[in-house]
């Protein structure tokens, strides 16, 4: 009896091996097939001191981010290794690339073949759950199906709820000579205007007088991503290394959305008594009353919720914070703007004639290009692929991308890549954008399908700040002697700050 039961188990064993040794053997076949026919050819190796997990590079990462010249770093290895090169992330192959052509396949052409990757999945997933960020497929196309009609274009090129809090941002900066980091009050008017729009209940951050205010849950919120990118970054390991202040993050976060979601829901249904004030705040989709027409699930409102807020606030106020550190420095762009503005004659602009001020879109352009907000980004190929170009001494030659890969794109080094920008790629030149078009070498906002959904409301939200900031005042100084320096956070922005003194006109 135990005989034939020892008997059955080994043949079981057997043949499970024989199916898995020909389905290797199928897929190298398979594999060396599409090599032949693609004429692929293997991109430049990066010379790891490790050569079983890589950990070189991901110490030299760490330590890089720290040193905060992660720019310089990423710029150095396309310079040393070529455009397009292969390296190891743990266990993980890694293709890096900087050919607009790859990005292209990666994110939209291919991008069936591509997952936005486990790794960041399970970095994130204590904070931000299963939400759109996190998922792919079908879950994905649901999520982004549900958030489309509040980026519908008749809501995100309203411009009055975004008045109210520039208003009030313009209200509290001191004009009497006094300095002023701007990279404070930013992330408050992006807080206020995100959950204005978006929760359909400001958190309202300018409208207190404390700058603290609000200031326990901003600081949870950037060490919870830092915790996240840590976590992405030491792989396998967050499993066993102990983050006890990164959950503690994590629940005071989403003790406060609990308590926010709440609150907006309380409000919203006693909208029997809106006052006619409110009445346009009221019409707009707001995707926390859209999103519970579809579930209570507090947790997926929550997991959406909090995406839309991490995503929106940091980025904006990013992008806002990193251009004035620039602007305060040129007073003949600030001078370019103002006369821009001049035939507003001080009015509001309204949604046409923001999207006609090329100059100031020039500006934040430019600023998106030198200072992007994610440095880089990757994906994992869920099936065996190719990339176009990459391979061979002269990176021309199609690439394999075996199932599994990842495909990481270094997105500051591409857009100051002088080949691609000629050799001023490092200066800050608005006016670049007068010959530009639209094109892969400048990803920002992603591309393709998984394009940042908030992109348009991002640029008039930033845009609209500009323009009322540059009506208002006449100059802006600089209180800053040093060069941009990139804060180490998830959402790269001046490590310090925009300090600045302000002259109203
Ligand atoms: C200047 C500011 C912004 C920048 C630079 C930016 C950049 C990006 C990038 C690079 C991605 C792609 C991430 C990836 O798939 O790996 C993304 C996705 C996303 N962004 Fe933005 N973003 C900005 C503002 C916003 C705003 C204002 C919102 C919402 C109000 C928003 C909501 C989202 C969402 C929900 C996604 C995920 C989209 C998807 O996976 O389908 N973003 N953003």
């Amino acid at each position: 009896m135990f005989f034939h039961l020892f008997r059955y188990l080994a043949g079981c064993i057997i043949g499970a091996t024989l199916y898995l040794a020909l389905l290797r053997v199928i897929a190298s076949i398979a594999r060396r097939n599409a090599v032949q026919k693609y004429r692929c050819q293997a991109p430049a190796a990066y010379p790891h001191k490790d050569p079983f997990f890589g950990l070189d590079s991901v110490r030299d990462a760490i330590c890089a981010a720290k040193a905060r010249s992660s720019i310089a770093r990423q710029i150095h290895q396309y310079a040393q290794y070529g455009s397009t090169f292969s390296s190891k992330f743990f266990t993980t192959p890694v293709i890096s690339t900087i050919e607009p052509e790859n990005v292209k396949a990666v994110l939209s052409t291919h991008f069936e073949d591509y997952s936005v990757g486990s790794r960041r999945k399970e970095a994130f997933f204590p904070l931000l759950g299963r939400s759109i960020f996190q998922v792919d497929g079908p879950q994905w196309k649901h999520s982004r199906h549900l958030l489309q009609s509040c980026f519908a274009r008749d809501q995100v090129d309203d411009l009055q709820v975004l008045d109210v809090h520039v208003s009030k941002l313009i209200n509290a900066l001191p004009t009497n000579g006094a300095m002023v980091d701007l990279g404070d009050w930013f992330p408050r008017l992006t807080a206020d205007v995100t959950t204005a729009c978006f929760f359909g209940h400001t958190i309202d951050s300018l409208g207190n007088d404390s700058l603290s205010f609000g200031a326990e849950f901003v600081k949870a919120i950037h060490d919870a991503q830092d915790g996240c990118e840590e976590r992405w970054k030491i792989g396998v390991f967050a499993k066993v290394v102990p983050q006890r202040e990164f959950y503690r993050n994590v629940k005071r976060i989403h003790d406060f959305m609990d308590q926010h979601i709440e609150t907006a829901i309380a409000s919203f249904n006693s909208s029997s008594r809106i006052s006619k004030d409110n009445k346009a705040q009221q019409d707009r989709h707001v995707f926390l009353h859209d999103l519970r027409e579809v579930t209570d699930d507090r947790q997926v409102l929550r997991d959406e919720l909090l995406t839309i807020f991490i995503a929106s606030v940091d980025t904006s106020a990013a992008v806002l914070t990193n251009l004035f550190f620039v602007l305060a420095k040129r007073p003949d762009i600030w001078q370019l703007l103002r006369n821009e503005v001049a035939p507003l004659s001080g009015g509001k602009p309204d949604i046409d004639q923001l999207q006609s001020m090329r100059y100031h879109q020039y500006c934040l352009k430019e600023s998106l290009r030198l200072h992007p907000i994610a440095l880089s980004n990757s994906r994992t190929a869920y099936k065996d692929t190719i990339l176009p170009r990459g391979g061979g001494a002269d990176y021309q030659s199609p690439v394999f991308v075996a199932k599994g890969t990842m495909v990481a794109f270094g997105i500051a080094a591409m857009h100051r890549s002088k080949s691609l920008w000629g050799e001023d790629a490092d200066e800050f030149r608005p006016e670049r954008w007068g010959n530009e078009k639209q094109s892969w070498k400048f990803i920002p906002f992603n591309g393709g399908p998984r394009v940042c959904i908030g992109e348009r409301f991002a640029m008039n939200l930033t845009t609209y700040t500009l323009v009322r900031l540059v009506q208002s005042f006449h100059s802006l100084e600089s209180q800053d002697d040093g060069d941009w320096v990139e804060g180490a956070h998830l959402a790269c922005t001046s490590h310090n700050g925009a300090k600045v003194i302000l002259r109203a006109s």
